[in-house]
């Protein structure tokens, strides 16, 4: 048996208003006046004054707005790759990535693709970076992906849905500062926190459990019982805990892995563009099979928090797009094996799959 030497993110910041000590968290690693800081930021936060004025810019750093409508591209990391080697006097001092989970993957990616060769889609997979990124610092303005903590980037590439996963992939300095998620509309709260709830129970009920994923799974598991059944935390208490089961729900698949609804969802985002905490809810809902106890919970919380989901999203589908979608959750191997075990392609056929996507 060999075991995974973990990378973990080295530097972390808690508290509310910590995002306004960003400037000297910095400073330190500018390389010079003429290696820029680049801000990637969610252009949700365009209008949002309070945030953008307390970026701390100088010399030739740059704020650079990026629009997470849709789930990370391959190709938007090549864009931004281009464009900020094309406008910068030197290579970088780092990249800053305020936003969610989508925003900070997209940071993680480019600061690898600053010192690694070719296309982002060359590193979908596993191990496959040579060189260590750019300095990269991850601020989350919203909570439960876990993606400031992992040691992935999931991105949508032309053939497939896959993280880079690697050890230069986690961020070198991460700001948890609950109070940007001050802005957060109630049903991305919710699918977000859901995400959290699910890798939680994807990594607690995984044949990869060990003490290491367990301890942290259970704490991210019962902080979203607390928030979203229980009802009792004021909002900044329940703001501040959720930021950190975010966290928690992270290293907890950091060290073992995610399951089934992940595994679905990669294949609805692939091909319907589905965003990832909604995708999840969308394929939970019909996991009762998988995890009997706590999709009665998630649905206990779907209607305390009255959302509704969207259904029939694959009726309209051809049999080769379901076939598709199908082959993108089949090669989420790893994800099947911690689900159901080293046998999992007996009781996973693609019928199996097919009749769960058109429940969905
Ligand atoms: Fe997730």
């Amino acid at each position: 048996m060999s075991y995974k030497n973990f990378p973990m993110v080295p530097r972390v910041i808690f508290g509310r208003g910590s995002f306004n000590q960003l400037g000297e968290l910095l400073s330190p690693n500018r390389l010079n006046r003429n290696a820029p800081f680049i801000f990637l930021v969610d252009d949700v936060f365009k209008t949002e004054i309070d945030v953008t004025s307390r970026i701390p810019i100088s010399y030739e750093d740059k704020v650079v707005y990026v629009s997470t409508e849709e789930e990370p591209k391959t190709s938007q990391v090549d864009e931004l790759v281009e464009n900020i080697i094309l406008t910068s006097k030197e290579r970088p001092s780092g990249i800053i990535g305020i936003g969610g989970g989508s925003m900070l993957d997209l940071a993680k990616a480019v600061a690898i693709m600053l010192t690694n060769e070719g296309s982002a889609e060359d590193y979908q997979g596993w191990d496959l970076v040579k060189n260590k990124a750019l300095y990269h610092v991850g601020i989350p303005t919203i909570s439960g992906t876990g993606a400031e903590v992992s040691r992935t980037t999931v991105l949508t590439g032309s053939t497939k849905k896959l993280g880079i996963n690697s050890d230069y992939t986690p961020f070198d300095q991460v700001v948890l500062d609950p109070e940007l998620t001050n802005g957060v509309p109630k049903d991305q709260w919710f699918y977000t926190g859901m995400d959290c709830f699910i890798h939680s129970v994807e990594s607690l009920n995984g044949t990869y459990l060990n003490a290491f994923s367990k301890t942290y799974g259970d704490m991210a598991y019962s902080i979203c019982k607390e928030i979203y059944l229980d009802g009792k935390l004021s909002k900044k208490d329940a703001q501040d805990k959720l930021m950190m089961a975010s966290w928690h729900g992270g290293m907890s698949i950091a060290y073992s892995q995610v399951g089934v609804a992940h595994a679905m969802s990669y294949g609805l985002s692939y091909l319907l563009g589905t965003k990832h905490g909604i995708g999840n809810c969308i394929v939970f809902n019909h996991l009762e099979e998988f995890y009997p106890k706590d999709v009665k919970l998630f649905k206990d919380m779907i209607a305390k928090h009255k959302i509704t989901l969207p259904t029939n999203v694959c009726s309209d589908l051809s049999e080769k797009d379901l076939d598709t979608m199908i082959s993108i959750a089949l090669s989420l191997e790893p994800l099947w094996e911690n689900a159901i075990g080293k046998n999992w392609k007996k009781r996973i056929t693609p019928k199996k799959l097919k009749e769960l996507y058109l429940k969905m």
